[in-house]
């Protein structure tokens, strides 16, 4: 059943590019246009949507942070991104005009699922990204959107993470193209681009050796910090999200943005920080990531970057530096978190933990 790997969590992981190539068949005309008629919701509904609300737990949450830079760019509709429990216990502003993305690999977790009644209640549309067939929050959504992840066994989600971000890409594609707006033109160029990535994700992963072996290397690592900017945001909270679930190590994401406005004060000499920089095909984006490394390099910190091929003005401020294949910016978390996802499956095994069933955690969380 671990199709000869040691833990279900390697499986997956070496399952991702089938998980993306599996997510994304059947679901273009081979024109490079989008057909979702599985959607089954109303075209004139998507038409109208002004605004969207993206809900979630952990990890899918941040499948939706990451939808929320692609879909408002492609689109021009606001997205929100809010944690489930959150939404649901606040006054949300939700109306027949919103579209509610429910975004859960078991379509069990009861907080997401209290939050799509409390949405429905107010008469918004409940699209559902789902991996479960079936599952109650399939059954109680508007229109579902399956991710074909296949079976997530292991506790820490990896494969599903990956389907998630994907079909959050399809979803987004798709509204620019039935909506019409100046991305339209790029639909077509972007299917293209999606369609690459599993043979991308595939290159990281064989090159898992070296991210292995500096993770045993830091085994005795009592924190950990990520920063990111852009699509690398919701990345570095994913990274540090995995690390504390799996080697029980304190970690932290930070938007690195957000550094000198007070995380900064924790770096001191040999703080391990990764860095995830963006494609230096967007200057801009990119040196200002590039500084953050130089800003915490200067403190002391250990930094591990991740970087893409042919990015030179990293290495100089890199510690060490895990490569990715060049990747349209908007779809670089598909590549940039699988180093991080194989870095705390090492830590926590040289540690001697048991990777997919981590302590104090279910798979799903069906109470509130
Ligand atoms: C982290 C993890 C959890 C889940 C979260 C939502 O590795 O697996 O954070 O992502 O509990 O679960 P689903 O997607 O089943 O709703």
């Amino acid at each position: 059943v671990k199709g000869g790997f040691p833990t279900f969590m390697e499986k997956e992981i070496h399952d991702q590019p089938k998980a993306v190539a599996d997510t994304l068949l059947g679901r273009t005309d081979g024109h490079g246009n989008l057909v979702l008629d599985e959607l089954r919701i109303d075209e004139a509904i998507l038409r109208s949507v002004d605004k969207i609300i993206v809900i979630a737990c952990g990890t899918a949450a941040y499948a939706g942070h990451v939808a929320k830079y692609a879909i408002e760019h492609w689109c021009r509709i606001p997205v929100e991104v809010e944690l489930a429990h959150e939404f649901r216990y606040r006054d949300p502003v939700v109306n027949e005009k919103t579209l509610v993305v429910a975004i859960s690999q078991s379509g069990e977790t009861m907080d997401t699922i209290m939050a799509i009644r409390h949405a429905r209640e107010q008469g918004a549309k409940v699209l559902a990204v789902v991996n479960t067939h079936g599952s109650t929050i399939a059954r109680e959504s508007d229109a579902v959107l399956y991710t074909h992840a296949g079976p997530e066994v292991a506790v820490a989600s990896t494969k599903a993470f990956l389907a998630q971000i994907t079909a959050c890409y399809l979803l987004g594609l798709y509204l620019s193209q039935l909506r019409g707006n100046k991305y339209v033109d790029e639909v077509a160029g972007y299917l293209e681009e999606l369609g690459k990535l599993p043979a991308k994700i595939q290159q990281v992963i064989d090159g898992e050796e070296n991210v292995k072996e500096v993770a045993r290397s830091m085994k005795d690592a009592t924190s950990v910090l990520f920063l990111g900017r852009h699509v690398g945001y919701p990345v570095a909270l994913e990274g540090a999200l995995k690390l504390k679930e799996l080697a029980y190590i304190h970690a932290e994401g930070f938007a690195a943005g957000e550094l000198k406005h007070g995380p900064i004060a924790l770096i001191d000499e040999g703080q391990p920080v990764f860095v995830i920089v963006p494609t230096p095909r967007r200057p801009t984006l990119h040196a200002k990531v590039v500084s953050n490394i130089q800003e915490v390099r200067a403190r002391g910190a250990r930094t591990l970057v991740i970087a893409e091929e042919g990015d030179e003005a990293v290495t100089e401020f890199a510690d060490v530096v895990f490569r990715v294949p060049q990747t349209p910016t908007l779809m670089m978390p598909l590549v940039t978190v699988v180093p991080l996802q194989i870095f705390a499956l090492a830590l926590a095994s040289a540690k001697g933990l048991d990777v997919d069933q981590p302590r104090n955690l279910a798979k799903s969380v069906t109470v509130e």
